[in-house]
C-alpha cells in the first residue's frame, strides 16, 4: 500500500471509491438512507471535487491493482465559508443531504473556530473513508496522520474534523484531537416533529467536533 497527495487525474478514482465505500456507509448518510452502495450523488461530488481542488488531499493505493482503497480530503475553510455554504444548502432540493449539513454547518457557525483560535483558515478533514475490504487495518489513521503533517508542511495552525462515528472518532482521539464539541444524536430532535433526525447505526451515536493546534 502506498501513500500520496491526490493528483487531479485520479479524482475520477476517488469519486468511484466514495461512491462504493462512503456515501451510504457513513454514519448520517446511513442513517438518511441518502443513497444506495455504489450510487452517485450530485451534491456530495461536488463537495469532494471542491475539496480535492485544495490540493491537500491522501490516498492510500493498492498497488498491485492501482487501486484507490482510501482517502482522506482534506479541504482549507476560511470564515465566511460556512454562512456561504449555509445560504447555498437552503436553495438545494435534496431534503436528505440538508439534513445532514443543516446540523454540521450549524454546530460550527456556533463554535466559531476562527476568533476562538485567532486563525483566518483552518485545515479541515472533511471525508475520511477506507475501503471496506481493508478496514480495521490501521489505514484511516495513516491518512489522517499524513494530512496532519500536509497540514503543518502548508502552515495551518490549526487541523479540525467533524467526526460523525465512533470510528473516525477513535482514529482522531489516538493522533491528538481533542472534541470541543459533541451532539448525542439522540438528542437532536426536529422542532416542527420533536422526532429524532438521525437514527444512526450502532455502535455510532455522537457527532464530534474534534481539532488538533498545531504549533
Ligand atoms: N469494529 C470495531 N472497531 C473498529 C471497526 C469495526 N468494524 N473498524 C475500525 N475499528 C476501530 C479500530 O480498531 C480503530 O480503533 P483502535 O485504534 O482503538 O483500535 C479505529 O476504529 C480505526 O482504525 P483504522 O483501522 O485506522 O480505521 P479504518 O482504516 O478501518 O477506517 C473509517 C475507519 C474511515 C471510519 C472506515 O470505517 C470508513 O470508511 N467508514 C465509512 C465512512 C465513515 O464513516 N467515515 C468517517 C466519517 S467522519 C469524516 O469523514 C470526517
Amino acid at each position: 500500500i502506498q501513500f500520496e497527495l491526490i493528483p487531479e487525474e485520479r479524482y475520477d478514482d476517488v469519486i468511484h471509491h466514495l461512491r462504493h465505500n462512503f456515501f451510504a456507509d457513513e454514519p448520517l448518510n446511513h442513517a438518511v438512507a441518502l443513497c444506495r452502495p455504489g450510487e452517485p450523488h450530485a451534491e456530495l461530488e461536488e463537495h469532494s471535487l471542491t475539496t480535492l481542488r485544495d490540493g491537500l488531499s491522501q490516498m492510500a493505493v493498492h498497488v498491485k491493482t492501482g487501486q484507490v482503497i482510501g482517502v482522506a480530503l482534506n479541504g482549507i475553510q476560511h470564515p465566511g465559508d460556512l454562512a456561504a455554504a449555509q445560504a447555498k444548502l437552503q436553495t438545494m432540493s435534496d431534503m436528505k443531504f440538508r439534513r445532514i449539513f443543516d446540523l454540521l454547518y450549524g454546530v460550527n457557525l456556533d463554535l466559531d473556530l476562527f476568533s476562538q483560535h485567532g486563525v483566518d483558515r483552518i485545515f479541515e478533514c472533511r471525508i475520511l473513508s477506507v475501503d471496506k475490504r481493508f478496514r480495521g487495518r490501521g489505514l484511516a489513521r495513516e491518512l489522517l496522520r499524513r494530512s496532519e503533517q500536509t497540514a503543518r508542511d502548508a502552515g495551518f495552525k490549526l487541523l479540525k474534523e467533524d467526526a460523525t462515528g465512533l470510528f473516525s472518532q477513535r482514529v482522531a482521539e489516538s493522533l491528538g484531537l481533542k472534541t470541543v464539541h459533541q451532539v448525542r444524536y439522540s438528542d437532536y430532535t426536529a422542532k416542527d416533529t420533536g422526532e429524532v433526525v438521525f437514527n444512526t447505526p450502532t455502535p455510532h451515536d455522537t457527532l464530534k467536533i474534534m481539532v488538533k493546534i498545531l504549533q
